[in-house]
């Protein structure tokens, strides 16, 4: 589904799909160059890093090794509270491993400080963070960011793996939501 197709829920069209591409191989460089010599391990977070990961490791001209987290942060609604629940743990052994956190989005900070913790303590040679989209006047706590895509306006954003009530993360680009669609 491209911007377009849903105009009438949108505020405003914030990234296209050629821009998040376009940065998608800019990070992926980075990630050649920083890691050159060393295996990596992506570990995505479901379900908003899908299409992060698909693109990143496509991007990337070297072998890497996808896993995958469900994590659910205890708190009403929206509001994450910093208490992470694992749903869905990692099958690999992460001792002495390079780890690389993909996610879509940091808005508090809150899931990927502790997620980041979580895996060191796992005894990982190194655990570093890809994201997407950050949201510089959401954060609640410093988390220490290797790469990241763009900083956002600390809106309501959609598409490219983020939703809301689970519509639109199969969007193209990212749009920031209309009040009218969650009011
Ligand atoms: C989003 C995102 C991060 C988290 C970031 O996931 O993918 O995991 O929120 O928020 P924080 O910085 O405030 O902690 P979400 O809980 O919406 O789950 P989803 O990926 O399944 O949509």
């Amino acid at each position: 589904m491209d911007l377009a197709d849903i105009r009438d829920d949108l505020k405003e069209e914030l990234l296209t799909e050629a821009q998040l591409h376009e940065r998608l191989e800019e990070i992926a460089r980075e990630i050649e160059r920083d890691y050159e010599g060393r295996d990596v391990l992506l570990v995505g977070v479901l379900r908003g890093a899908v299409m992060v990961m698909a693109d990143l490791a496509r991007s990337l001209k070297k072998h890497v090794e996808m896993d995958w987290m469900a994590v659910s942060s205890y708190g009403s609604g929206t509001v994450s509270s910093g208490v992470v629940r694992i749903l869905k743990d990692l099958d690999t052994d992460l001792t002495n491993r390079h780890v690389l956190i993909v996610e879509d989005i940091i808005d508090s900070g809150l899931t990927l400080s502790w997620l980041r913790q979580n895996l060191v303590s796992r005894g990982a040679a190194s655990v570093e963070i890809c994201t997407m989209l950050r949201k510089p006047d959401a954060l609640k706590v410093e988390v220490d960011v290797k790469y990241c895509g763009f900083d956002i306006p600390n809106e309501f954003v959609i598409g490219y793996g983020l939703d809301y009530a689970e519509k639109y993360r199969n969007l193209r680009g990212v749009g920031i939501l209309a009040p009218h669609v969650y009011q």
